[in-house]
């Protein structure tokens, strides 16, 4: 594997830079993806919910019969969405996702968000989103967290993924479910950028060997195309003085501070582009070190200010998930 890694407590190593695979536009995404391999990503990142699972698995498999990579050199991650978090759902959806894929095991599946709702069948709807009637009704199932988690781990008996994990998990949650775990989830994905650094979840997984992954980590640019008011009231990190003033020291963009910053503090990363130019500079971030002091500036932006939230997405019924 190329560039660094993270040691996961399943043994596997898992790079720290990876591809973001959420709104890439399905018309664009098996090039999208094929050009990120080209261009050094080893690490997919994507979701049933994304909807674009299918045209990843072209991308791969055109890379794959180019030759530029071999399976077991790419790290694909996917994740289980809400509605199939009930225990016999799980592997009829993972054998559906890695279908889409091409491929026969994930190399991390993540339980997607806390909180199980009604099982959709697919045949109704694929990916079935947040609402069970597609509209407005949020219908939650009676399975708890521990329950998933026990389906979870029979796929790494049943070799249909190497490690798995969780997102957008709270540390409540997170000490329950290690109190049952036989398998202990390797990684967390979370929001995190500047605007919300998370400090105690962050010192929670390190305590507990849990690696952790960023996501968003341009703040508010992922959001503003959903029209959320505190997305568009902020000032973008992007064009932040303080990032700005490091990236200008360092010779380097803005979003490759951003992306350095978690880095440097152990994080993994895995920014999103649908621009081709673009990839090259979100993968070269490992390549200088951030002074502590610029770091530690950084980290007091922290404001708390969280956007990937169900209840930020619709005015219908909610889920409060991070309450
Ligand atoms: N577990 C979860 O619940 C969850 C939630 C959200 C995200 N994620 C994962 O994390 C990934 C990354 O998060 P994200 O997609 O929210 O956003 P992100 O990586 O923070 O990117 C946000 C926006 O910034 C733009 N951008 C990318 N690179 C840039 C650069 N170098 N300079 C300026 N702008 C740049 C992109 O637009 P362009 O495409 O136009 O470049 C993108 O729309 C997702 O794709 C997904 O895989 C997971």
């Amino acid at each position: 594997m190329t560039g660094s890694t993270i040691k996961l407590s399943s043994g596997y190593e898992m790079p720290q830079v990876g591809f973001g695979l959420w709104k890439v536009d399905n018309k664009i995404c098996a090039d999208t993806v094929y050009n990120a391999i080209k261009a050094g990503y080893r690490l997919l990142d994507g979701a049933c919910d994304y909807g674009n699972e299918k045209e990843c698995g072209e991308g791969v498999a055109r890379a794959l019969k180019e030759g530029l990579v071999k399976r077991e050199e790419l790290f694909i991650v996917s994740k289980l969405w809400p509605t199939f978090n009930d225990p016999e759902q799980v592997e009829p959806v993972v054998k559906r996702q890695l279908s889409d894929w091409g491929i026969d095991y994930f190399d991390l599946y993540l339980i997607h968000f806390p909180g199980a709702l009604k099982f959709v069948d697919p045949s109704v709807r694929y990916p079935p989103g947040w609402h069970h009637d597609g509209k407005s009704q949020i219908v939650k199932s009676k399975t708890t967290i521990q329950d998933t988690w026990r389906a979870v781990e029979a796929l790494v008996d049943a070799g249909l993924a190497k490690s798995i994990g969780i997102s957008n998990f709270q540390a409540q949650l997170i000490y329950d479910m290690l109190r049952y775990a036989r398998i202990p989830p390797a990684t967390l994905q979370i929001e995190h950028h500047p605007y919300l650094v998370q400090q105690e979840l962050l010192n929670l997984a390190k305590e507990e060997g849990i690696a952790v992954t960023a996501y968003s980590s341009f703040g508010p640019a992922s959001f503003l195309e959903f029209g959320f008011k505190h997305a568009e009231a902020l000032v973008p990190l992007l064009k932040d003085d303080l990032i700005t003033g490091i990236a200008k020291k360092h010779g380097k963009e803005p979003s490759q501070v951003l992306l350095r910053w978690a880095t440097q503090r152990g994080l993994a990363v895995i920014p999103k582009t649908s621009r081709p130019e673009i990839l090259a500079q979100n993968l070269d971030v490992n390549s200088f070190d951030l002074d502590q002091e610029d770091i530690d500036k950084i980290s007091a932006k922290d404001s708390g200010i969280r956007f990937n939230q169900p209840s930020n997405y619709f005015d219908t019924q909610k889920m409060w998930i991070f309450g």
